[in-house]
């Protein structure tokens, strides 16, 4: 008889988790305000005085111990605009992790830049200090270090090294909303950070971006890379830097006001629940939350982290793994499948014009990202077993039934062979 309920045995867990997205009368009652008083535009440079937008960038900014906010279309033009604002062009190049979503990369292209990949640190999985400082050229320009899963990165060092090479840091934080590394928010750290609103993320109006910054000048190009190149006080039509609109829609901006609201409720329970994990999972052997820098206090917690010994659940593979947990109703998934650098738009680079920025003849050096190797990443890759930030927001009680199914596949590990 079969125990497992990927073989058609009872499952764990038959009740959903934590529902997400998840709003209550706030997001409506903002939306409702917006939509009745019919400003649902923010404004010809993206957050007019007295819109949901301008009050939201205020209230995340200061939320995160920085001067300013600049709201935006999504998290991947975020980091586009922080990039254009901060003077990263054509044939610079940028160090970023190869554990990160082609969002980070992408921007990076988006500017004419070059993406120059990393490896990761295993406990951490952020990207490495000790590989940025051995990929330094005299055509670095900036570094994109991502919070990965909401781990913070062990961001002094990485600015340490920014400041004695002259480069800009412009922190991914798309998984880190409300994140506290050594008792400072992240506004505290580097030139930028961005961070996404999309809808799986810890705080979402389905799509959404916005970027933090201390700069008053970096904030000001921010703001006219955001919305049509436009200068404060002067013609619609008149457009001076990169003309594009990135602008975030008034009724994005009241959902995010409500959610900003519940996120220091919202952490804390996933940070207690992560720890209750913690001290659970040191009973079962091959399975191990990812310890990350012991420097942060309250971790985003966008992605619960497991790392998997598949010798210590019988040879089981990783995959088949996740998809017996699944299947006793723990949802869960494998996060990024494999180094950036393996994806296809790497690997096919074009030649000639079609393959700018790779083969722009101002960047004057070869590189070729698809022969690149990442051995930690890689192993990261294999082993990760990402549970999401929703099932953390569930109760206590919850949490041991991710607990019981993880027992119950060891126990009977012998049915996945
Ligand atoms: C690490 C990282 N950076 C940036 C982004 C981009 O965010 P968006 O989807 O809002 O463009 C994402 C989205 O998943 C991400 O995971």
């Amino acid at each position: 008889m079969a125990e497992l309920a990927i073989n058609g045995g009872n499952k764990v867990r038959t009740k959903a988790f934590f529902a997400w997205p998840h709003y209550d009368e706030r997001e409506l009652k903002y939306v409702e305000e917006v939509i009745k008083n019919r400003t649902w535009f923010a404004g010809m440079r993206g957050a007019d005085p007295g819109t949901k937008t301008k009050e939201f960038e205020k209230r995340f900014a200061q939320y995160h111990n920085a001067s300013h906010g600049i709201a935006c279309a999504n998290g991947t033009v975020a980091i586009e605009i922080a990039l254009r604002a901060a003077g990263v062009g054509t044939a610079d190049e940028v160090i970023v992790p190869a554990l990160t979503f082609i969002a980070t990369v992408s921007a990076v292209l988006q500017v004419n830049a070059i993406p120059i990949l990393v490896d990761t640190i295993y406990d951490t999985q952020c990207v490495d200090p000790e590989q940025i400082e051995r990929a330094i050229t005299d055509k670095t320009k900036a570094i994109i270090p991502v919070h990965y899963g909401g781990f913070v990165c062990d961001i002094d060092r990485i600015i340490e090294i920014a400041r004695r090479h002259n480069l800009i840091v412009i922190a991914d934080a798309a998984h880190a909303h409300g994140a506290i590394y050594k008792g400072k928010k992240l506004g505290s750290f580097g030139d930028a950070a961005t961070f996404s609103f999309q809808e799986s993320k810890t705080m979402t109006a389905g799509e959404g971006g916005v970027i933090i910054a201390n700069d008053d000048e970096l904030a000001e190009k921010c703001i006219q890379y955001r919305s049509c190149g436009r200068h404060e006080g002067e013609s619609w039509y008149v457009h001076y830097v990169m003309p594009v609109n990135y602008r975030l829609a008034e009724i994005q901006s009241a959902m995010l006001l409500a959610q900003l609201e519940r996120l220091d409720d919202q952490l804390k329970r996933k940070n207690d629940n992560a720890h209750y994990l913690a001290e659970r999972f040191k009973d079962i052997d091959g399975i191990n939350p990812v310890p990350g820098d012991g420097n942060t206090e309250v971790n985003g917690y966008y992605l619960y982290l497991l790392q998997y010994d598949k010798e210590k659940f019988a040879g089981v593979l990783r995959d088949k793994f996740v998809e017996a947990l699944n299947a006793e109703g723990i949802p869960s998934h494998i996060g990024y499948p494999w180094p950036l650098s393996k994806n296809p738009v790497f690997q096919q680079v074009e030649e000639g014009p079609k393959g700018c920025p790779f083969t722009c003849p101002y960047y004057g050096k070869e590189i070729s990202i698809k022969d690149q190797k990442f051995p930690i990443t890689e192993k990261i890759c294999s082993e990760t077993v990402v549970i999401p930030h929703e099932v953390l927001l569930s109760t206590r009680l919850d949490m041991d039934d991710i607990v019981a199914a993880i027992a119950k596949i060891k126990e009977n590990a012998g049915e996945l062979l």
